[in-house]
């Protein structure tokens, strides 16, 4: 047994960040994870190997696509899907283990082990129990299905098997065109697989500008995904080489069915506090299952807080971690602060998509006055260079006073571009400041500066 002043349930990265600033600002911290590694699903199985695998087969399509246009002759790569998954598995290796140096620099304990909270100040691990003053909760979220599929991870998978499927399939049903189904239906497509996503809505991407939604749907479909819009699926049966998913058409009712080798399940994902012992000390959740707490992220129960995705709010990395640092700066008797109006968010397909702040929809909505300026990556030399030329930067800024609203942005680099904005906007800056700030040339972020350009007077390259 051992008495700490803060105890984090889960190193992902709403846990580990939340850690390390807890010993930053001198609190004797420990941190609960069931892994054989720290970093969370993020780490192990979500965005970072995702990334990998989405690099490898960006280059491959790039090859396939770009390179003889380009003067580089020869034999497209040809893939070597178990050294794809060894270049993933080193890249997930290198990170969770820094992870392990920043606990050991910090003075961070880990323990091993699932953690539960018999009574509040008290976290048992096993046959231990631990003491701590504040217990931090982040246990983050797993995949959550539908009725009438069962994922088994081997025919039926979550983003999980996605990510480690004995080899590529040559045909694939996505259920769901969110976050997930785009950019792993992206990975397989680009390995040559027939990839087919069923989606419940009519649009893809749900909760996205309409214009990004539009132009990705006919981007993906350029290379090769096929859509199914307005479509529920009812089951999926699996036999040992096959799938077969039935969907319902929202229009008419038709009832129709789809073969695939492997369907993924992307429809989704619930928060995890299975076996934490919620119940039996009265920390109070939410109707959708989230963990409620208030504007300092202290649940209902004194001494206990949660953060990440088992409360409410987007369920991304960044936003976890965020909240994980405001929270350490509240136990240590500061101000934590989170500005959820500037949460950006990114899908990291070809061409990678990015959106902050308000959409046309929600200002129409609000009934708030705006205007916009869009401008085509067409315009933009260095876009036009590497075959990148669709797409386009939205900035939406307030009609009287200019100021920054929200920015949508589909094309190369949306995920780093986004970033100039969402600064711009914690600064509570106008279009205008945007506008003024001279960009480097030939860089995609000019693509910034002529969409802030497009909401006065008027882009240069347009
Ligand atoms: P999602 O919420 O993004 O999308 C789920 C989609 O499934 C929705 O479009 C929904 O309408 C559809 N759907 C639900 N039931 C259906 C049915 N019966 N038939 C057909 N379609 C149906 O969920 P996703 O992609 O699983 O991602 C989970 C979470 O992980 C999200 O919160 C996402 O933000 C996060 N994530 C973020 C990433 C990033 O930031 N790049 C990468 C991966 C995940």
């Amino acid at each position: 047994m051992a008495n700490y002043d803060v105890i984090i349930i889960g190193a992902g990265p709403g846990g580990y960040v939340c850690a390390i600033r807890c010993a930053q600002l001198g609190l004797k911290t420990a941190v609960i994870e069931g892994r054989e590694t720290l970093g969370g699903t993020c780490l192990n199985v979500g965005c970072i190997p995702s990334k990998a695998l989405l690099h490898a087969t960006h280059c491959l399509h790039d090859a396939e696509t770009n390179f003889a246009r380009m003067g580089l002759k020869g034999k497209s790569p040809s893939v070597d899907w178990k050294q794809m998954q060894v270049y993933k598995d080193d890249v997930v290796g290198q990170n969770t283990k820094g992870i392990e140096f920043l606990f050991k620099k910090n003075k961070i304990d880990w323990i091993k082990g699932w953690g539960s909270i018999p009574a509040p100040g008290k976290v048992k691990v096993g046959e231990e129990l631990h003491e701590a003053r504040h217990i931090v909760i982040a246990t983050g979220s797993q995949s959550a299905t539908i009725p009438g599929v069962e994922i088994d991870e081997d025919r039926v998978i979550s983003s999980t098997g996605a990510l480690s499927l004995a080899k590529p399939p040559k045909s694939l049903l996505v259920i769901g065109a969110g976050v997930i189904g785009l950019e792993m239906g992206s990975v397989y497509a680009r390995l040559g697989a027939r990839v087919t996503v069923v989606e419940y809505l009519d649009a893809i991407t749900p909760g996205m500008d309409r214009d990004v939604q539009k132009t990705l749907q006919r981007i993906l479909k350029k290379q090769g995904l096929e859509f199914i819009l307005g479509a529920a699926v009812q089951g999926v049966t699996s036999t040992r080489t096959k799938t077969r998913t039935t969907y319902r058409l929202k229009k008419d009712g038709s009832e129709h069915v789809l073969d695939a080798d492997v369907v993924l399940v992307s429809t989704g994902r619930r928060p995890f506090t299975d076996g934490l012992g919620l119940d039996g000390i009265g920390v109070q959740l939410t109707e959708r299952g989230q963990i409620a707490t208030d504007s300092t992220w202290a649940t209902t129960v004194p001494g206990i807080y949660a953060i990440g995705d088992a409360i409410e709010g987007p369920m991304l990395a960044h936003k976890a971690e965020d909240e994980g640092m405001a929270v350490a700066e509240v136990l240590a008797g500061k101000k934590g602060h989170v500005n959820y109006g500037v949460i950006p968010s990114v899908i990291y397909t070809t061409p990678e998509v990015a959106s902050v702040g308000e959409t046309e929809q929600s200002l129409k909505e609000a009934g708030r006055p705006y205007k916009v300026g869009k401008f085509s990556y067409m315009g933009n030399a260095r876009a036009k260079a590497v075959f990148q030329g669709e797409g386009f930067v939205k900035i939406i800024a307030d009609k009287q006073t200019d100021r920054i609203l929200g920015a949508h942005l589909i094309g190369p680099a949306a995920g780093e571009l986004i970033h100039e904005i969402c600064v711009a906007m914690e600064f509570g800056a106008s279009a205008e400041d945007i506008a003024l700030t001279c960009h480097a040339h030939p860089t995609w972020s000019e693509a910034v500066r002529e969409a802030a350009l497009a909401c006065g007077d008027g882009a240069i390259h347009a």
